[in-house]
């Protein structure tokens, strides 16, 4: 029984490896990556690597590695599925019993999703009654390329024109309904959900429309303001993010990402150029978006209203994001005022410029919010307080930023340091002990090193180089197996992917082969040092930021070269075998002066002019 592939990236997507692979191994943070003893053979010195941006581990000392699917086969002895399953329900991603049938089953529903995002935002433009809803957001600030850009839409205030417009298009009702678009009445028929509403599609962050959120036009009906989507089979509103999708890069970018509450704040937000801004449709934050968006950013600023509702709020926001040992601080808007009301009156730069001025970490925040509940005038209070920032930070993997916020709290609290760290080591549950696995053997790697620069290069930089590399060769000059595959998966997501070829890679849609997947960790991997060799070969080594393009030519000029003299052998050897003085030899000889001729020319690097 296959497991589709959307289902296969969205788990890999829900997983970070860092988590995972701390269910069996205390790893602690070396540059870029993580390391431990490595729980696949015993050793005393850690050898085995984590890299949580790239979503791989690797062990230098037996050689096992690859992703976090391969990561769980290993430790728990599973195949394939087995992983993917327990994976999956860890991530709270239902894989339906026959995959094959449940693919076939979501994609009527985003199609459905897809044509109501076009008909609600059509009648935005289109209908008088839309252009009500139109100059309703246009009181309110939101600009064309904004609504544009969000896909904003209206819903007539009617009881059935979204159903009759997609009973046009042969959409059926049982679809609409399971999309949570209509609703069916008890005696049969059914209406629509979102009637004389604003529409603000939601989107995965992966680009695809699965549900919406609906403001009524006029604060003036006994309605609900907002109406949102049901969940669905394929809208689960504690996994998804609004603005992700369109802020995403941002939030990379930044490494940073701004939570605030309703769907007008992160339009606001957008619109003054501070896209790295999400909200939670409707809930409070939950593990399953606080894994999601740490995926993208180590760091969440949680902006809530400064009343005492959201100062509680917030302490709850803290405990789902450093349960999930992410880092959050807090700014406190105003009383009373959302981001959206205060972009609008103070303006984008006054907003920012609060942003940064009044950004507290949560030592500082728990800090104030005891003072402001009357609390720190006992001992037992301030015992109490400190205690919940050590509550907060013990979850946290990097023991040096543990060991800082200690501090923090020490001098913030007027509490000795030895104390509070004497505390933190009581309230840690130490992760399990490595299993001793007797050790495998390492795994072999065929291919050269200018081959691994290649991919490296490949996958560090995605559709650019891809091109340019794979501009001046074909998969065929990649030695046979992992590398050669690896390659040709490159090609085919690039054909597929263009421009977003480097976003689909990170999010593991390369979709390798287990022993392909092996390799790559190895080429992928910092502690892979391809000096050694080069240089006792006198090749440039790769540093990708000094000059990719001069390296990637380099390294290509190596494999040609390689790929030409194994030809030339064997064409020697064809030349003896054939008859002496016969014309087929006459041809080989011809051959092999165009191989000399052409590795001459790679030599002298004119190949390339
Ligand atoms: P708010 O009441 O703060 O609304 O709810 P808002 O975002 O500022 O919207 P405007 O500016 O009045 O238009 C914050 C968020 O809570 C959810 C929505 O996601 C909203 O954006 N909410 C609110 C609901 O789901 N239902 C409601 O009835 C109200
Ligand atoms: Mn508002």
């Amino acid at each position: 029984m296959l497991i589709p592939n959307h289902i296969v990236v969205e788990v890999r997507e829900a997983s970070p490896i860092l988590d995972i692979v701390q269910d069996h191994v205390r790893l602690r943070k070396q540059g870029r990556n993580w390391v431990g003893l490595c729980p696949f053979h015993g050793e005393r010195t850690a050898s085995f690597n984590v890299h949580p941006g790239k979503g791989i581990f690797k062990c230098f000392g037996c050689g096992k590695g690859g992703d976090v699917i391969q990561f769980v086969m290993e430790i728990e002895r599973w195949d394939f599925p087995q992983a993917v399953r327990f994976l999956a329900q860890r991530a709270g991603i239902t894989i339906p019993e026959s995959g094959q049938e449940s693919s076939d089953k979501r994609e009527p529903l985003y199609n459905a999703l897809r044509f109501a995002t076009r008909f609600f935002h059509s009648q935005l433009r289109n209908t008088s009654e839309g252009h009500e809803a139109g100059r309703y957001l246009t009181n309110r600030g939101i600009s064309p390329e904004t609504i544009k850009r969000f896909g904003i839409g209206y819903a007539p205030d009617r009881w059935d024109a979204l159903f009759q417009a997609a009973r046009a298009e042969h959409i059926k009702p049982e679809i609409l309904q399971a999309a949570g678009l209509v609703v069916a009445r008890d005696r049969g028929g059914y209406y629509d959900r979102f009637r004389g509403r604003v529409i603000f599609p939601i989107s995965s962050h992966v680009g695809k429309v699965i549900g919406f959120g609906g403001r009524r036009l006029f604060d003036r009906s006994d309605t609900p303001k907002y109406i949102n989507s049901p969940e669905t089979q394929v809208y689960h509103k504690s996994r998804v993010l609004y603005g992700l999708l369109q802020g995403k890069q941002s939030v990379r970018k930044a490494g940073e990402v701004i939570l605030v509450e309703g769907y007008t704040d992160v339009l606001a937000l957008h619109q003054a150029g501070v896209e790295n801004t999400v909200a939670c449709c409707g809930t409070a934050i939950t593990p399953e978006q606080v894994k999601l968006l740490s995926r993208f950013a180590n760091r969440i600023v949680l902006v809530y209203d400064g009343d005492t509702a959201g100062i509680d709020a917030t302490k709850r926001a803290l405990e789902t994001v450093f349960a999930q040992g992410v880092v959050a601080s807090v700014v406190s808007l105003p009383a009373g005022r959302d981001p959206d009301e205060f972009v609008r009156e103070s303006g984008p730069e006054a907003f920012l410029k609060y942003l940064q001025d009044r950004k507290e970490d949560i030592v500082k925040f728990i800090h104030g919010a005891a003072l402001c509940h009357g609390g720190l005038n006992s001992l037992e209070s301030v015992a109490y307080h400190a205690e919940q920032v050590l509550r907060l930070i013990v979850n946290l993997p990097d023991p040096l930023l543990r060991q800082l916020y200690v501090r923090r709290v020490s001098a913030q609290f007027a509490v000795p340091e030895d104390q509070l760290t004497k505390k933190l080591k009581q309230l840690h549950v130490p992760a399990q002990v490595p299993v001793d696995v007797s050790a495998q053997s390492p795994a072999v790697v065929l291919m050269t090193v200018p081959e691994m620069a290649l991919l490296r290069i490949m996958i560090e930089h995605g559709g650019p180089m891809i091109e340019f590399i794979m501009g001046r060769m074909n998969p065929g000059e990649f030695s046979e197996g992992s590398a050669r595959h690896i390659v040709e998966r490159l090609l085919a997501l690039y054909k597929e992917q263009g421009g977003e070829t480097k976003a689909a890679i990170d999010r593991g849609m390369l979709m390798l082969d287990p022993s392909a997947n092996h390799v790559l960790a190895h080429v992928m991997m910092d502690e892979y040092q391809p000096s050694k060799n080069w240089e006792t070969k006198n090749i440039r080594v790769p540093r990708i930021n000094e000059d990719t393009r001069r390296v990637a030519l380099d390294a290509i000029q190596q494999v040609k070269i390689k790929r030409v003299n194994e030809r030339l052998e064997a064409l020697k050897r064809t030349i003896v075998q054939a008859a002496s003085g016969s014309e087929e030899q006459m041809r080989y000889q011809a051959q092999l002066l165009d191989l000399l001729k052409l590795r001459r020319e790679l030599k002298s690097g004119g190949y390339f002019k």
